[in-house]
């Protein structure tokens, strides 16, 4: 008994803390949050515990998975007092980019369709500011040369003046961009082709002062043409994201899209269905990723306020973050972002310890 009293008043020791989280596991890394490296600031004092779980997003799906996941393993500790938990990330760096542009990119996600009009633009803009809501620092590429409207949806329309002889991106709801519309004049229609093209693609990487940035979103042109192989070759792609409607037809196309990233070797995050509901229908997005064996990202409903907003300037994201729609595209983002965090440490051949990385 005296002894037990003893013990209490000596209050918990950091060892029996580590243990306890030791036992935690990160969902999607597979891994304890001690051996990751996840635990930091640890503070013990008598028998209060506080520290920072160092996330590999902000945009984290299982932030409340992990808490409830550490507290229960802590309420196992013995003389346990109070437990307060923060939450911080880190984004991991896929450290090819920075070899390769020279920009401090951490990831690049490319968001690609089969065909047009299914929603890529779309996707991509409510992608890129659903991840800098939740923390991230975030930019946007349009390099859709057949139809450059990221400005008309991002609400912008020219860039501001170059400084220190680089371009300078717009930015709106917290998310840097900038458009190969910004580089043509809308009446004067260019023919982008071969080198062209790619020196333009090369230029909105390298001449940017994009400054940095945890993802780089590029909105590419549909289908599988130069403008994919001069992307893939120009940057190294964290991921492709496909993105397709709810018809079996949409998704025929997005599997060629598909397949060509396989053959660049560009690793291919999942499918998003776009426009679900009633009057597409739902479910190929689905089977598509079945199919082909890569993760299903999840369903966007059709909702005139998607369409409205893409037309006005004013993202459902950032005008109705709690419809049903809003809320779909939140998730979306929290799910590419996980995918990402995978992703990109599976290709760091030297995977270790969030620690050495960014
Ligand atoms: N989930 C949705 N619900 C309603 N309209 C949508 C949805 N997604 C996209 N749209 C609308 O469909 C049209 C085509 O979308 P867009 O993003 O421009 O396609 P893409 O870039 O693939 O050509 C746009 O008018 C857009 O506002
Ligand atoms: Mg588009």
């Amino acid at each position: 008994m005296l002894g037990k009293n003893k013990g209490d008043k000596m209050g918990v020791s950091e060892e029996n803390v580590l243990a306890a989280l030791s036992t935690v596991i990160e969902p999607e890394l597979h891994r304890d949050l001690v051996s990751l490296n996840m635990v930091r600031d640890l503070k013990v004092e008598d028998s209060n515990v506080s520290f920072t779980i160092m996330l590999t997003t902000p945009a984290c799906p299982l932030r409340g998975k992990m808490e409830g996941d550490a507290r229960a393993a802590l309420a196992r500790v013995d003389g346990i007092g109070e437990i307060a938990i923060k939450f911080d990330a880190n984004v991991p760096s896929d450290r090819r980019i920075n070899t390769q542009v020279g920009q401090l990119f951490r990831n690049t996600i490319a968001v690609s369709s089969g065909k047009g009009g299914v929603g890529k633009s779309t996707i991509s803009v409510n992608l890129a500011i659903a991840l800098a809501q939740a923390g991230a620092r975030v930019g946007l590429l349009d390099a859709d040369i057949l139809g450059p409207n990221i400005p008309m949806m991002m609400g912008i329309d020219q860039m501001p003046p170059p400084r220190d002889r680089k371009m300078v991106p717009a930015e709106a709801f917290g998310v840097k961009f900038i458009s190969t519309g910004f580089l043509v004049k809308p009446d004067q229609p260019l023919v982008w082709r071969g080198p062209m093209l790619h020196s333009a693609i090369r230029q909105l990487l390298t001449d940017v002062a994009w400054g940095e940035l945890d993802y780089l979103v590029i909105d590419l042109p549909p289908g599988t043409g130069d403008a994919q192989l001069s992307l893939a070759q120009a940057i190294p792609l964290s991921g492709a994201l496909i993105v397709t409607q709810p018809m079996e037809v949409a998704a025929a196309d997005a599997m060629r899209g598909l397949k060509m990233f396989e053959k660049l070797d560009v690793p291919i995050i999942g499918v998003v269905e776009n426009m679900s509901g009633e009057f597409f229908g739902t479910g190929a997005g689905q089977r598509l990723a079945e199919t082909l064996r890569v993760p299903f990202i999840g369903s966007i409903p059709l909702d005139a306020n998607v369409r409205i907003g893409g037309d006005i300037g004013e993202p459902v994201v950032v005008t109705h973050p709690d419809s049903p729609a809003g809320q779909a595209m939140a998730a979306m983002a929290q799910a590419v972002a996980a995918r990402v965090s995978v992703l990109t440490l599976a290709s760091q051949t030297d995977f270790i310890p969030i620690q050495m990385i960014g």
